[in-house]
């Protein structure tokens, strides 16, 4: 069998657009409002997207939460106090660059690598119609999506949609400080939605405009931040690697002066290469102690901490990991993503890694009669107590397997004749195709072993 990894000689256009074929077909990921022609750049997860994105979620919280004795978690909501954009720099400062070409009509971000020459002047050259001088000069144009709070529509009412879920930390640290009663060096994790109007969407979930993040803000003492940044930096990557993603396409890349973020002294992006090439999926970045200065300022509530030993007053520098779950889910569904030949037959297989499937065993009865469909219900019944597990009696026993193998469940049970003679089952492994008989009663600890968490 050839088990060789992803094709790299695949047109990355042609690989995208059979994960999202497969993502619709097998119930991933949906376009938003379909039926209407869909929304721009939003999408719905299905039945398999959401476990996936749960399964991921979950792993990160225990790895930040549950684990450690100096994270905790928070909940806090998309809407905050105008005041808290105006303080974080992203009224004035989360802007893009936007040109619109006179002639097409198409609008893109400034420094989109495809514009030849300088926007605005006669030389720059359409990327779309080709057309030179048709340019506009780049317009400032802020991300945050706007809405009322209240019933009448005035300026005094606007209210933003968070673009990131780090502010929600931010506001909260010294609640979070005072009720869990940590000391600095401590951290604050979420996870939850962030918009962001961006101009130039695109690439399936990898840039939406409505996403999920999942960050944590580690607040420590000023001269301490180099040595913590690293140590966030090389966790983050030993995470990412816990998934099962391909370490050959993992690296990262440093932010240089002209590419950090306005409140970033030091910034990492952890890049996958994807089928459209390297791009981010995770930040790490020091934001010093801009935040905290910020909303001390402007919300005249001290936010500063004590030195137990020398007793000087500090504002805590914070360094961040901030992770998009789409984006993270999009690197997941690439990395399993495999075309092979078997037996002189070709199979889509995405070869999650067990402890992220969706499901984790598919359970066929091999044939209609003899017991053989009651006998794997129970089987079903039994591990549906600890798994997610799905019952398939319909077609070919071949066609079941190769549903589950694109939907990336790792194992398939086969209820069969012998099953009714000494109830036993045959185990398929999805990525070997070895087999193996089990007896049903042990496949609760077969699969426990095998599925890690
Ligand atoms: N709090 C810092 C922050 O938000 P960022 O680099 O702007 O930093 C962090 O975003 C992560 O959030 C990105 O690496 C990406 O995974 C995710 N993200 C950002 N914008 C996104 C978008 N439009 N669609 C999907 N994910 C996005």
């Amino acid at each position: 069998m050839n088990t060789r990894k992803r094709d790299i000689a695949m047109p990355d256009a042609a690989l995208m657009d059979k994960l999202v074929s497969l993502a619709k077909r097998r119930g991933y990921v949906f376009q938003s409002s379909e039926i209407y022609g869909g929304l721009g750049s939003v999408w719905d997860y299905g039945p398999l997207g959401v476990e996936l994105k749960r399964n991921l979620k979950d792993r990160w919280w225990r790895s930040m939460v549950h684990e450690r004795s100096d994270i905790e978690g928070i909940d806090a909501a998309i809407l905050m106090h105008p005041k808290v954009w105006e303080a974080s720099g992203h009224l004035a400062g989360f802007t893009d660059p936007l040109v619109d070409c006179k002639v097409c009509k198409n609008r893109f971000r400034a420094d989109d690598g495809r514009i030849k020459g300088e926007p605005g002047t006669p030389d720059a050259k359409c990327p779309v119609c080709g057309n030179t001088g048709t340019l506009t000069a780049p317009r400032m144009f802020n991300l945050m999506f706007k809405t009322f709070m209240g019933p009448v529509e005035e300026a005094a009412a606007v209210v933003y949609l968070r673009p990131e879920t780090a502010q929600g930390i931010y506001v909260n640290y010294l609640n979070v400080m005072q009720a869990s009663r940590q000391k600095i060096p401590f951290g604050i994790a979420q996870i939850g939605k962030a918009f962001r109007n961006e101009i130039t969407p695109g690439n399936f979930i990898f840039r939406t405009r409505e996403f999920e993040q999942m960050e944590m803000q580690f607040f420590v003492k000023p001269e301490e931040d180099e040595r913590w940044f690293e140590e966030w930096k090389e966790a983050r990557m030993v995470w990412h690697r816990s998934l099962g993603i391909d370490p050959a396409r993992l690296r990262f890349h440093e932010h240089g002066a002209d590419e950090l973020a306005h409140y970033a002294k030091t910034a990492f992006d952890i890049e996958y290469q994807f089928p459209f090439g390297w791009q981010e999926f995770e930040g790490i970045h020091n934001r010093t102690d801009f935040d905290l200065s910020r909303h001390q300022e402007s919300s005249g509530k001290k936010l500063e901490q004590i030195d137990t030993v020398t007793k000087e007053r500090f504002i805590p520098y914070i360094i961040e990991t901030s992770l998009g779950a789409d984006r993270l889910a999009l690197v997941v569904l690439a990395d399993a993503y495999r075309e092979e030949e078997v037996a002189g037959e070709q199979r889509v297989v995405l070869a999650l890694a067990p402890a992220i499937a969706p499901i984790k065993a598919g359970v066929f009865p091999l044939v209609k009669k003899d017991g053989m469909p009651e006998f794997a219900h129970r089987v079903c019944d039994d591990l549906r107590r600890l798994f997610p597990v799905f019952y398939d009696d319909g077609g070919s026993i071949g066609r079941r397997y190769r549903r589950q193998d694109e939907a990336g469940t790792p194992f398939g049970i086969t209820v069969d004749g012998q099953t009714m003679d000494d109830q036993t089952v045959t185990v398929r492994d999805r990525d070997t195709l070895a087999q193996e008989r089990v007896p049903a009663d042990r496949l609760v600890s077969y699969l426990a072993e095998r599925l890690g968490s």
